[in-house]
């Protein structure tokens, strides 16, 4: 079968996510037969270099023999179990892990981000409930905040894109100014302009905290909305004012957990433990769907008795799948014997000196880094910028999707010089061409 085959074949009986489904008449999706590393490979043989890492998922690049060992070992041991009335090594080990990894102690789980979202607002909401505050059921998200696209979800989504058509299904959340570097005053440092954004959400829970569950924010980068990046002072102040305003903070770090922000988990940076930590993505090293929701043991216990009501009874058939567990421990694998973490500080600062002629081109704007994640803005873009960009850089070898005109790297943690070089040049002589 060639690529033209799978593409008639998609086309009429696959609806793709997040896509006008008219436009792949002018862009088609890429026909991918199998990965390699860091390279997606399409059925004529074509390579092509993820510097997105597959919607951000893959961290240990495709077809990782150690991820694959450790799937093969487990199915033949138990594919499935459900994780009502069983249990199992890979959910209780990862478990064990990941506590000791965020410090919070037990582990809820899901399948995608967006379940885990849901499942983080709900625990919040019943959490005060238990405690004999059923009226603190409201949310606030940040300003181009981005967490999902259930209905939960998208209640504290801010992606007008997204959201608007829905709205009536919707309910109402408070959107409260994000502490994104870009947005600050000349001469506002990104710390100063970060203090003055937390100011205005404890404006907010000064007047409305009886009524709120919970802020959820994604820590350091807010991604979706064009990776916009903000000093770690804001997090601190975040935690600060929850904790006096007796409000919970969920940290969604289903996109920069697992190292992407350069710590394992991006609240390390701002020293705070959220009383909810959302991850996903990267958990499996992209390789299976499987969120977690961590949280304190404080909160566990406020749904500890005797009565099945005051538990939390939300659930997912494939909650704690053992493959998607066993991928994720060869995910934490991975970072404890590789010394992931270290290695990428040395990877980022290399990719940072390539951006450099990138960063002096007259039409970027904001070329920012955090971790493993890196963007820029070109002004003067066409509406069609993000497809024309990923057309022609497709034509070079790199699957690349800027976000508007936000053009932006997220590539497995496996890359090396010669895919560095190639996600500089081709970028480069991209941004000359268009
Ligand atoms: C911060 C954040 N939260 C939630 C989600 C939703 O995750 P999923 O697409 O797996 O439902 C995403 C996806 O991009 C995300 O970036």
């Amino acid at each position: 079968m060639s690529n033209e085959d799978w593409l008639a074949r998609t086309r009429a009986a696959v609806w793709h996510p997040c896509t006008q489904m008219k436009h792949l008449e002018q862009a088609p999706p890429l026909p991918i037969e199998r990965g390699e590393g860091p390279w997606l490979i399409d059925y004529q043989g074509c390579r092509y270099l993820d510097a997105i890492s597959s919607w951000w998922v893959n961290l240990f690049g495709h077809a990782n023999p150690r991820i694959n060992a450790a799937l093969i070992d487990q199915l033949g041991r138990i594919e499935h179990t459900m994780l009502a009335g069983c249990t199992h090594a890979p959910v209780v080990k990862l478990s064990e892990r990941l506590a000791h990894l965020s410090g919070l102690g037990h582990a809820f789980y899901g399948s995608d981000g967006a379940s885990a979202t849901e499942i983080a607002l709900k625990m919040s909401f019943h959490y005060w409930r238990n405690l004999g505050h059923p009226g603190k059921s409201g949310y606030i998200s940040l300003q181009n905040g981005y967490h999902g696209e259930t209905l939960g979800a998208l209640s504290v989504t801010d992606v007008a894109l997204f959201k608007d058509v829905y709205a009536p299904l919707l309910r109402l959340s408070h959107q409260t100014v994000s502490p994104d570097w870009r947005l600050s005053e000349a001469n506002e440092s990104p710390r100063d302009y970060a203090e003055r954004a937390a100011r205005h959400l404890e404006h907010h829970l000064t007047r409305h905290a009886e009524t709120t569950a919970a802020v959820i924010v994604e820590p350091l980068v807010q991604g979706a909305t064009g990776m916009a990046m903000y000093h770690p002072i804001y997090l601190t102040r975040m935690r600060e004012l929850c904790d006096r305003h007796h409000v919970h903070l969920i940290a969604d770090e289903i996109a920069v957990g697992f190292g992407r922000t350069g710590t394992l988990f991006a609240c390390e940076q701002a020293g705070i433990r959220p009383d909810f930590l959302c991850l996903s993505k990267g958990i499996t090293g992209g390789y299976l769907p499987l969120s977690c929701v961590l949280t304190s043991d404080e909160i566990y216990a406020a749904f500890y008795a005797d009565s099945t009501a005051r538990g939390f009874l939300h659930s997912h058939s494939y909650t704690g799948n053992p493959l998607a567990c066993r991928a994720a421990l060869a995910v934490l694998d991975i970072f404890e014997s590789d010394d992931v973490l270290r290695r990428n500080q040395a990877k980022a600062a290399r990719f940072n000196e390539l951006l450099a002629p990138i960063a002096r081109h007259p039409r970027v704007r904001h070329l920012r880094n955090c971790g493993m994640i890196w963007a820029f803005d070109v002004i003067d873009a066409e509406p069609d910028f993000s497809a024309r960009f990923h057309q022609q850089a497709l034509l070079k070898g790199l699957y690349i999707r800027p976000i508007g005109n936000t053009v932006y790297f997220m590539p497995p943690y496996i890359i090396e010089q010669a895919e560095m070089n190639l996600m500089a040049e081709v970028t480069l002589e991209i941004l000359q061409s268009l």
